[in-house]
This record gives structure tokens, sequence and C-alpha cells, in this order.
């Protein structure tokens, strides 16, 4: 059972060491200027230039109380006042706060018709703007985002969207076909793929404990399969093994590498064989000292009331270590 889950494991874990690689190797090769998706952006000034005289926002903050923060900001060359009704440690996360007008007073609400003229006022690339539409949070395509998004699409060659935050006016970003392809490889590089746009997740830290565990059960295999002298060494000598079957005692030398199968085979003395060796069949059983190391094939095809009696395959079986084979053909379980 732990060595079926050992497989499984290893195969899953080594199934994703795969797609590191490869899409680190995209990272590590890929032109970054190219997928930062800012071919078409433009940067627009954060506050408003000389222009008409601005209302006294000391009114204001009395009037949308409580207000933690008051920014002058511009927005698609419309100055206004963003008025802050909590504080908040980065743009994305949910925000409380009105948009005020700061020549009219009046308040301003970004609508689709707003979202294009600020997407507009970032973008300097041939395209126009499509419909816009509205993201509700935490949208796939922008996981972190905590506000509510327009995504204005743009008809150009890049197939550029820009994303604007409904609360603030910010445009939150700009992405392109080449941005959303490295989007992709920074799923799978993270294991994102819940899209939660980030790497410390649970499933990270599933594969983090599964690699553990594959490391500790792989260190006891490699001591019990040591232990058991399973490992074939270059340096071993080869070995003549005695054999007692129906015809007699015999002597069979195991050249290095060679297979007790190969060895009867080559010395005359028969063996039930119809995989030529692959392991498959099961035919080819022959009796050891029950000590022998047991291999995967032996365990699939011998029961181990006979594994403990010393059945193996003798197509497994090198002969590494000294012992006295009892060949008792047609009499095999
Ligand atoms: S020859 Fe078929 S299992 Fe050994």
């Amino acid at each position: 059972m732990i060595a079926k889950l050992h497989k499984w494991a290893a195969a899953l874990v080594g199934l994703q060491m795969l797609i590191w690689a490869g899409t680190g190797l995209y990272f590590n090769l890929v032109d970054h200027q190219r997928i930062g998706g800012q071919q078409y952006r433009q940067s627009v000034p954060a506050e408003p230039g000389l222009g008409p005289e601005l209302m006294d926002p000391a009114a204001l903050l009395a009037a949308h109380a409580p207000v933690v923060r008051l920014t002058l900001v511009n927005l698609a060359g419309q100055p206004h006042y963003r008025l802050e009704h909590q504080r908040t440690l980065y743009p994305r996360q949910p925000q409380s706060m009105t948009l005020v007008d700061a020549v009219s007073g009046t308040v301003t609400e970004i609508d689709g018709m707003h979202a294009i003229a600020l997407a507009r006022a970032s973008y300097r690339g041939p395209g126009t703007p499509l419909r816009p539409v509205q993201l509700a949070p935490y949208s796939a395509e922008l996981p972190k985002e905590g506000n509510p998004l327009w995504r204005v699409a743009f008809d150009d060659d890049l197939s550029t969207v820009v994303f604007v935050d409904a609360a603030s006016g910010r445009v939150v970003a700009h992405q392109n076909r080449h941005s959303r392809e490295a989007a992709w490889m920074l799923k799978l590089h993270f294991m994102d793929y819940l899209g939660q746009g980030g790497f410390n997740h649970p499933l990270m830290w599933l594969f983090a404990l599964m690699s553990l565990w594959l490391a500790g059960t792989g260190l006891v295999w490699v001591g019990r399969n040591l232990a058991q002298g399973a490992y074939r060494w270059p340096w071993h000598r080869p070995q003549s093994l005695t054999l007692i079957g129906p015809k007699g005692t015999q002597r069979v030398r195991l050249g290095r590498g060679q297979t007790l199968l190969d060895a009867m085979t080559a010395q005359g003395l028969a063996v039930r064989s119809e995989c030529g060796g692959g392991g498959v069949c099961g035919r080819c059983r022959v009796q050891l000292s029950e000590s022998t190391p047991i291999h995967g094939a032996e365990r699939a095809h011998l029961s181990p009331r006979h594994l403990a009696a010393g059945w193996r395959l003798a197509c497994q079986q090198q002969g590494e270590r000294d012992s006295a084979p009892r060949v008792t053909e047609g009499h095999a379980p």
C-alpha cells in the first residue's frame, strides 16, 4: 500500500517538477518587456494640471465624514477629490471611498463611459475601445483585486484589455495576449490551479509535504534494499550456484549481469518461460534460499507464502549472493 502511494505521489511530484522546469526555462528565455503587457500603455499624470479654480475641500470633509484621507487626483483630465473612509494597506484591498468632482462638488460614480475615458487616457495604441464589462471582485483575470473592476477591451493587434477600478477610477492593469500567455505560465509555475493569485496556498503545502514524505519513504526503501542486497554492484564477481533439480545436482556459472534464467538455459537446464525473461509470464519459477532478495515482478506473480518459502522468478535473479537454488521443474506453485 505504502509502495503504491509512493509510486503515485512520485508520479505527481515528478510531473509538477517537469512543469516547473519547463515554465522556469520559459521565464529565463522570454523577453520580459514583451510579457509585461505595457506595449500600448502611456503614463497619466497623477495630479491635475492648472485649470479652473478648485473648490475648498473642507466642506467635503464634513459632508462625507468620516474621511481618513483626501487626495486630489486626475481622472481622465478632470480634477477629483478622492475621499477614503477607511485606511487600507494596499489599493487592491476592498475600498470604501467617494469620488467628488473637484470643480463642481458633485459625486462621481465610475460608470462604463467613465471607465472608457479612463482606459483611453492610459492607452496609446491604434485600437478603439469595445463595450466595457463590469467584473466582480477577485475575478479570474485579476484574482487579487478586491474591488469591482471595469474591463475595457481594445480591438488592436495585441488584444489589449485595460482594467479600471470602479471605486477609485484607478487604472489597475493593462493586459494583452503576451502578458496573458505569461500569466498562464506563472499559474503553472506557482501551481495556482485554483486561481488564488499566488503560490502560498494549500495545494503547494500539500506538494511540499508529499515531497518530504517521498524523501523519507525513499530513504527507508533504499536502506531496506541495501540490507537485503537487492542492488547489483559492478564489482561483484560472477557467482557459481548449485542447482538441485529433478536431474540431479549441477553447478551453474552466472556471468556479470546474467540472469539465472539465461545461465540455466545456456547450460541446457530447461526452465519454463513464455515471455523470454521479461518478468511478465511468471512461469520461470525456481526455489532458492528464503533470504534471496525479492523483486517487483516476483511480488506480482508469487504469493507471500511462496515468496517466504524462497520461490523466485529465474529471469529476475542474478545470483549476487551465495545461494543453493533447488530447481523443481514441473512442481512450481
Ligand atoms: S520468463 Fe516469464 S516471468 Fe520469467
